[in-house]
């Protein structure tokens, strides 16, 4: 491969259905500016209206992904060289830590795990069920697989999400 063919890394971005989702575009403006190419893959739910879709394949130049593709179609997206995941929602961070695979989303962190590129998760999950014990043992299990984790944020209006601690976890 001549250095011209050489193709800026690709990042993968995990968004789940939190109120905080809205904000998804920073995030990828900021890895634009950093030097990634991005691709979106959203759960079922988040593409329900927590943030806006159009926009943001028109930022990335590409579909989001949601579902599975049929077999025999080719992947949509190159192989990842990072994942991140933001917003994280409890129930995607339980059930990818379980290994419950039923939305393209928690399938495609499932198989990064053995790619060994870095991943990053900012979870938004509020107080009361982050205390829950599932969670916690997710979390020491996610940690336990190389897995980045972001401090908590609560999903409240008040404190910053702080979409680029995202990118900064990746290293
Ligand atoms: C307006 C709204 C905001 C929500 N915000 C959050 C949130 O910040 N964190 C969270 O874990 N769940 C939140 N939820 C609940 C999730 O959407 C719900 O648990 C859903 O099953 C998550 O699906 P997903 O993990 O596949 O995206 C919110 C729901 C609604 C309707």
């Amino acid at each position: 491969m001549t250095e011209q063919d050489e193709q800026p890394p690709f990042l993968y971005v995990v968004v789940c259905a939190a109120g905080i989702a809205a904000g998804v575009g920073e995030l990828i403006a900021a890895a634009q500016e950093r030097g990634w190419q991005v691709g979106v893959i959203a759960t079922p739910l988040a593409m329900n209206g927590f943030f806006d879709t159009a926009a943001v394949e028109a930022q990335t130049g590409r579909p989001i992904r949601f579902g599975w593709r049929r077999p025999g179609e080719p992947r949509p997206f190159p192989q990842p060289d990072a994942v991140v995941v933001a917003p994280a929602t409890f129930n995607t961070v339980n059930k990818w830590a379980a290994g419950i695979a039923d939305t393209l989303a928690v399938g495609t962190l499932c198989e990064v795990a053995g790619l060994g590129v870095p991943v990053a998760v900012l979870p938004c999950v509020s107080a009361t069920l982050a205390g829950h014990p599932a969670y916690q043992d997710s979390l020491i299990r996610l940690r336990g697989m190389g897995v980045r984790l972001g401090s908590p944020h609560d999903g409240g209006e008040g404190a910053e999400f702080g979409w680029e601690r995202a990118l900064d976890l990746l290293g």
